[in-house]
């Protein structure tokens, strides 16, 4: 098993990427923390875990709120002993992050909050810990839209997700120089359109499916698991040699 007796804290891990990374982490031999502002689905995580013959254990909580991210590295090392693997994958999306209610610059400020914001504020609590212990690894879900524009018509130039993701891409390179020789390694995924709850409001559309499907050169969207196989391949000890680096993982989407 490739994660054997490692602990892992995932955040988001009650949905999409972040479940299907909890799971294969657990399957790999992980003991896996699921963490997510929603205390029901990270509980459904554990649960399926469990019946799986996994070991995981919940924390619900905020990660863009500093004592709720320090809550969560603590929930892992105060019930596991130590934090070998940090996957960053909670977010939002324009499109979830508040009521409609909300105005632009609500949303935007809850997205930069939630997504890049809420990626430096648990690693921070998160590499003193792993510094404890000898090293560790942690993985950023970053995007294709931190990498390139949203083509016209979709996304618009005032949405905060892509300047969000470009920033994550930013800080995993920036703390990965940082924290290289304390034996902490960190990277970051560029998924492409990936099938998952944050999504599911483009993918209900059958046209607007059709038309993101034709965007990637294979023809489809990707599925939570393929990235998590990403993220795992980070996490251990295959990609040893590999820091502050972007892979992606989109059918195809920014090779045109
Ligand atoms: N789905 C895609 O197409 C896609 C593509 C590229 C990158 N990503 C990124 O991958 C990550 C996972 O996305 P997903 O598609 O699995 O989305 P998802 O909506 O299925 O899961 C995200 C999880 O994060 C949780 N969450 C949201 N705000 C939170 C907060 N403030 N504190 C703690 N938890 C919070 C949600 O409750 C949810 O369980 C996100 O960072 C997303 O931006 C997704």
């Amino acid at each position: 098993m490739r994660l054997e007796n490692r602990v892992a804290l995932v955040t988001g891990g009650g949905s999409g990427i972040g479940r299907a990374t909890s799971e294969l982490f657990a399957r790999e031999g992980a003991i896996v923390v699921v963490s997510d502002l929603n205390e029901v689905d990270a509980l459904e995580s554990v649960q399926r875990i469990e019946a799986g013959g996994g070991v995981a254990s919940p924390v619900t909580g905020d990660v863009s709120s500093s004592a709720d991210a320090e809550r969560m590295v603590r929930a892992a090392v105060d019930t596991h002993g130590r934090l070998d693997v940090l996957v960053n994958s909670a977010g939002v999306s324009g499109r979830n992050a508040l009521p409609e209610s909300a105005n632009p610059e609500e949303v935007w400020d809850r997205v930069i909050d939630v997504n890049l914001k809420g990626t430096y504020l648990v690693s921070w609590y998160a590499v003193p810990e792993m510094e404890r212990t000898g090293g560790g690894s942690i993985i950023n879900l970053s995007s294709i839209m931190g990498l390139v524009g949203y083509p016209a018509g979709l996304g618009g130039g005032f949405n905060a997700y892509g300047p969000s993701k470009g920033g994550v891409l930013q800080f995993t390179r920036h703390l990965a120089v940082d924290t290289a020789r304390k034996n902490i390694r960190v990277n970051c995924i560029c998924p492409g359109y990936v099938a998952t709850n944050l999504t599911r409001a483009l993918t209900d559309d059958e046209d607007l499916l059709r038309d993101l499907e034709g965007r990637h050169p294979m023809g489809r969207l990707g599925r939570p698991e393929e990235i998590a196989y990403a993220v795992l391949f980070l996490a251990s000890d295959e990609s040893s040699f590999m820091t502050g680096a972007p892979m992606i993982v989109d059918g195809g989407y920014t090779a045109q």
